[in-house]
């Protein structure tokens, strides 16, 4: 009996080629193994498929509840988005992918790992940091990597070796899960075209969503998300619901263009719609809940704990202590934010908490107000100080100048 690895499977032509591949070349043993962390495929009969190219054992793990409530619960904690535009959907699922990876290899006794990852993108990075992290002693394979295989290559070989591919009819390259849909290639990649309608499938063209506003109502305890227009629902549940909403309304479309961690600059596309209204209503519950000083210093935490998640350094112990601060400000981020849809766009229109900082008595224009106005004039003495120091400074020599007009002064070096 040879020695085993266990592949991570999602039934693609990169994995589907990997288990004849990995045989032949590395006389391996291949188990696979299939995380359902919500990609709405048809898993069904992924594990028969695997058998009847090569593999000697199927693994299907059902994590969505975990990746909802581990993962996705926290990147909303985090208010996480990359580059301050991409909710990291698909980044956020790996290390869970590559810790399941872990756990079946250990419970196979298996030499090695291995995942269907180019050299080329963040995944790997991903993929191999967090095994390493778990258990140095396996083995890391990655055909399409090593092998520099291309799709045209992987065709011809799949072809060769009666491997069943799915004729795919679609021009791009997507990766989906709960969190959001990743769609990448083809007309994409010159980032000046626009992304044809036939690139999303969660969110409908802004002319086809209703014409009559929608409103969505999500209530938040202590950081997370716990109930949706008045249904309390599973973490599962709550974002496939929002997802729908949200996608039905139009929205939820991210294209930018991003850095990825090899040092590539990419145009990506992605559909994240619940990712992107409930972080938007849960930044918009901290500002009625936590100080300025929280809020600020929080922000500085979330561009970090995105940088470290994007990276692939989900078991960095850094990531780790963020979130401790993160949870140290989310015990108070409770209460209900009204979210408005109409036409591709959202908008928070509303927001309420026992916890609210907010009080009319101070903010008021009107005549109730309690706030004293003449302990303004103090305050502003003291706060303008420094400025006012620097000032007069600038402006003492003998030809007196404004900061303006040093400003515009060109130095006598340059
Ligand atoms: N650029 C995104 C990321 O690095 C999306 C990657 C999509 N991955 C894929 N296998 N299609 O997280």
């Amino acid at each position: 009996m040879s020695e085993k690895v266990v592949l991570a499977y999602s039934g693609g032509l990169d994995t589907s080629v990997s288990i004849k591949w990995i045989k032949e070349k590395y006389g391996l043993d291949v188990v696979t193994c299939t995380v359902d962390v919500g990609q709405q495929e048809d898993l069904s009969r992924i594990g028969e498929t695997a058998k009847k190219i090569g593999a000697v054992n199927h693994y299907q793990l059902d994590a969505k509840e975990e990746f909802a409530r581990d993962y996705v619960f926290k990147s909303i904690k985090a208010n996480s988005l990359y580059e301050g535009s991409y909710p990291l959907s698909t980044a956020i699922a790996r290390p869970l992918l590559a810790e399941k990876l872990v756990e079946v290899a250990e419970k196979e006794g298996a030499v090695a790992v291995a995942h269907g990852c180019t050299g080329k993108g963040n995944d790997q990075v991903r993929f191999d940091i967090t095994v390493k992290a778990m258990n140095p002693s396996l083995r890391i394979i990655a055909p399409v990597r090593e092998w520099n295989l291309n799709r045209e290559d992987e065709i011809k070989y799949a072809e060769k070796n009666g491997i069943p591919i799915k004729p795919s009819k679609s021009i791009f390259s997507t990766d989906q899960n709960l969190w959001g849909r990743s769609i990448e290639s083809g007309p994409l990649e010159d980032p000046f075209v626009e992304p044809p309608e036939e690139a999303f499938e969660w969110c409908v063209a802004a002319k086809n969503a209703p014409d009559k506003a929608q409103y969505l109502e999500v209530e938040f305890e202590s950081g997370v998300p716990v109930s949706v227009d008045g249904h309390k629902s599973s973490p599962v549940e709550l974002i496939r619901y929002v997802n729908e909403k949200a996608g039905l309304n139009g929205f939820g479309i991210v294209d930018h263009i991003e850095d990825r961690l090899v040092g590539i600059k990419s145009r990506e596309v992605y559909e994240c719609p619940a990712a992107l209204t409930l972080i938007a209503a849960h930044k918009d519950l901290e500002k009625l809940v936590l100080t300025r000083h929280e809020l600020s210093f929080k922000s500085k935490v979330e561009e970090e704990w995105s940088w470290l998640v994007y990276s692939g350094l989900w078991m960095e112990p850094a990531r780790l202590a963020l979130d401790a601060f993160i949870d140290a400000t989310q015990s108070r981020v409770s209460g209900t934010v009204r979210a408005k849809f109409y036409k591709g766009g959202m908008r928070i229109v509303g927001r309420k908490s026992d916890e609210s900082l907010y009080q009319h008595k101070l903010s008021t224009y009107d005549r109730t107000s309690t706030f004293d106005q003449n302990a303004a004039v103090g305050f502003i003495e003291l706060w303008g100080l420094p400025s006012r120091v620097a000032n007069e400074k600038l402006t003492s020599g003998k030809k007196k100048k404004t900061p303006l007009q040093i400003a515009r002064t060109p130095s006598k070096r340059s």
